[in-house]
């Protein structure tokens, strides 16, 4: 289960980024950058973590042009990145020709090429917020399978939704193709800005490949704690 937990670093403060890992370099082997701990840590980080043995996901959900995108995901590939996403919603061609840059630099750095995601829609929109932001009458899951099945043909990797649209995804992409999970909330930690949520057991059972926590890891008491809880939770889903 170590293999399937991402600890999101959802803070800019490089020493208490420091300290975190520190603390749970043996307990976790990935851990996401998300922009504030990118402007902490610069492409640093990515050597750092590898010395540590650990592995990074590069959470910056690229949306942009095509070619900036590639450009972005080419660097960040090139630097060492093990996991890279970017918003479905960029379009197919933004996600094809990035992940013929993945390949490139790959290729050229004579490194595995890391693992490409696209976002479906965020975690923190529900049904009526998605319609009420997007002016869609479609259901919320629709548009998430739609973005999934749009990603694997653009030749992403996988996707990063919520643990409740695991089913479906499955079911329109299939078993090989990744599903990482953030919005996990264990029964004793908050829910805070989170709306479609489960917890870490249920979202293992759903069939997650991973699941991503933050704030009910670095937010706890006791970080390491709180991760062996979820650790355990894991496990025996
Ligand atoms: O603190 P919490 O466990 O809610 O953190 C979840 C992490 O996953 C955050 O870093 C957030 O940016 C990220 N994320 C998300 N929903 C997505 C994609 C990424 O919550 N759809």
């Amino acid at each position: 289960m170590r293999d399937r937990l991402i600890v999101a670093l959802d803070t800019d403060d490089g020493e208490d980024i420091d300290w975190m890992c520190a603390t749970l370099a043996e307990t976790v082997r990935w851990f996401k950058m998300g922009f504030q701990a990118f402007s902490a840590l610069g492409m640093e980080a990515f050597p750092w973590f590898k010395q540590n043995g650990h592995k990074t996901f590069v959470d910056l959900k690229f949306h942009d042009i095509p070619n900036t995108v590639a450009r972005d995901v080419g660097m960040m590939t090139k630097h060492g990145a093990n996991m890279i996403n970017m918003h479905a919603s960029g379009g197919f061609e933004m996600m094809q020709t990035a992940r013929n840059s993945a390949d490139d630099a790959a290729y050229k750095a004579n490194i595995p090429r890391p693992i490409l995601l696209g976002v479906t829609l965020l975690t923190s929109i529900d049904e009526t917020g998605f319609q009420q932001n997007f002016g869609s009458e479609r259901q919320l899951t629709k548009q998430v399978v739609y973005l999934a099945q749009q990603a694997k043909k653009a030749g992403l990797d996988g996707v990063v939704a919520s643990p409740l649209e695991i089913e479906s995804i499955r079911k329109a992409c299939g078993d090989n193709f990744l599903i990482v999970t953030p919005g996990i909330r264990p029964e004793w930690a908050e829910t805070g800005d989170q709306r479609r949520i489960t917890t870490p057991a249920e979202a293992i059972r759903r069939g997650a490949d991973y699941i991503v926590v933050g704030r009910p890891i670095i937010e706890a008491d006791d970080p390491l704690e709180a991760t062996g809880m979820i650790l355990d939770e894991m496990r025996e889903a």
